[in-house]
């Protein structure tokens, strides 16, 4: 209400001078936030003409570019309003109780490049048209309660560098292109979702990943594809907790692992698994039914050996 009086008053010259648009859409972020407890937003107020000297907030050529509120508790909603920051470039407020969906029109910001939203209480699915963000490169939205799959649109970001979904409810496979299509992804987490179906066969056309690509914790399907071999042999991928099964491509990659990343997949087999695959079948679907054979030397390792027992049991 008072934004609207002093809107009119400004619009009939009453006052001098008068926040602009942009400010007025900051207000409205202001007014979804229902507890700001260290007064993140206080001097976020229509007394200047443009907010760029709020707090948090960084502007170029008095237009917001970059939104930064991290770890200040504010409790609230993401309003439609901030759709309408068509410069906003960067959009930081990881760490606070933000929940609610993910507001659609912040689509139409389409040269956001960074969007961290990790650590908050976000929830339902992502929208489907998330591929018109073509200049992001950093997705962050670990720690969350977004749910639904993740929209094949994705693979328009071609930009994407750093894509974090981790300790959600995701479901659903990954979109077709997923490999071919982020051809600029370097750091991937997907790990504690429901992600299902089987890892894309193009998985290994991302060749600029690094560190740890991890996939744990999620319902991955079939067999491991071949061309996970072909990352950067520097990549160290964690396929422990899924559902895969059949032989371990011996490639790349994949190699020289050790057996840590392939745990809590009771259908793998070979290498560096201890229980090899049976040979009456295609080695797609069943390791040894006699998983225990291999554990009985009793100068192994004691973890090792444990390892091996429990595996056991989960195949018998
Ligand atoms: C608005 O902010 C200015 C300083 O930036 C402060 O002096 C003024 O009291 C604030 N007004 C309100 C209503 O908070
Ligand atoms: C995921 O969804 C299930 C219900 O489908 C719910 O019980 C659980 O709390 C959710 N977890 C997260 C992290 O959102
Ligand atoms: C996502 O969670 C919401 C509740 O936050 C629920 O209404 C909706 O059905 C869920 N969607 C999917 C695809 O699980
Ligand atoms: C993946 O899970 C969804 C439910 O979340 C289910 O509808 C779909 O059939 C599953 N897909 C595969 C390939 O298992
Ligand atoms: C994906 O990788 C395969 C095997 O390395 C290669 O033959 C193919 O050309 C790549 N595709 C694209 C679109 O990069
Ligand atoms: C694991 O995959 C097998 C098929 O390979 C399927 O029968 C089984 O239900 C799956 N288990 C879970 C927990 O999804
Ligand atoms: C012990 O392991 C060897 C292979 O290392 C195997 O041939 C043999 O059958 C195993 N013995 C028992 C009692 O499991
Ligand atoms: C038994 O384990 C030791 C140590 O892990 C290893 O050096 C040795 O080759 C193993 N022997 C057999 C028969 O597997």
């Amino acid at each position: 209400m008072f934004s609207l009086v002093l809107a009119l008053l400004c619009f009939h010259g009453v006052v001098v001078t008068c926040l602009n648009n942009e400010g007025y859409a900051l207000l409205s972020f202001k007014n979804s936030i229902y507890e700001d407890p260290e007064g993140s937003l206080s001097n976020w107020n229509s007394s200047h003409d443009n907010p760029c000297s709020w707090n948090g907030i960084a502007c170029k050529e008095q237009r917001v570019v970059s939104i930064s509120i991290p770890n200040n508790k504010l409790r609230g909603f993401l309003p439609s309003a901030l759709g309408s920051l068509f410069d906003l470039r960067h959009l930081n407020l990881r760490n606070n109780k933000l929940f609610g969906a993910f507001p659609v029109e912040l689509l139409e910001v389409e040269g956001l490049q960074s969007l961290v939203l990790y650590g908050n209480s976000l929830s339902e699915s992502l929208p489907n048209q998330i591929g018109k963000l073509k200049y992001l490169q950093t997705l962050d939205l670990s720690e969350n309660f977004f749910n639904g799959s993740l929209p094949s649109s994705i693979v328009q970001c071609k930009r994407l560098r750093t894509l974090d979904l981790s300790q959600n409810n995701f479901t659903g496979s990954l979109p077709n292109g997923f490999g071919t299509g982020l051809v600029s992804l370097e750091n991937l987490d997907l790990s504690f979702n429901k992600f299902n179906g089987s890892i894309p066969w193009d998985f290994g056309n991302l060749s600029s990943l690094q560190g740890t690509v991890d996939l744990s914790h999620n319902l991955f399907t079939g067999l491991i594809p071949g061309s996970l071999g072909d990352l950067p042999e520097k990549v160290y991928i964690d396929l422990t907790y899924n559902n895969l099964s059949g032989p371990i491509p011996q490639k790349g990659a994949l190699m020289n692992r050790g057996p840590t990343a392939f745990f809590g997949n009771p259908g793998l087999c070979g290498p560096p698994l201890k229980n090899p695959c049976s040979l009456d079948t295609t080695g797609a679907t069943s390791p040894s039914s006699h998983p225990l054979l291999q554990d009985n030397n009793s100068t192994g390792n004691l973890a090792d050996k444990e390892r091996g027992l429990r595996q056991g049991e989960r195949t018998k």
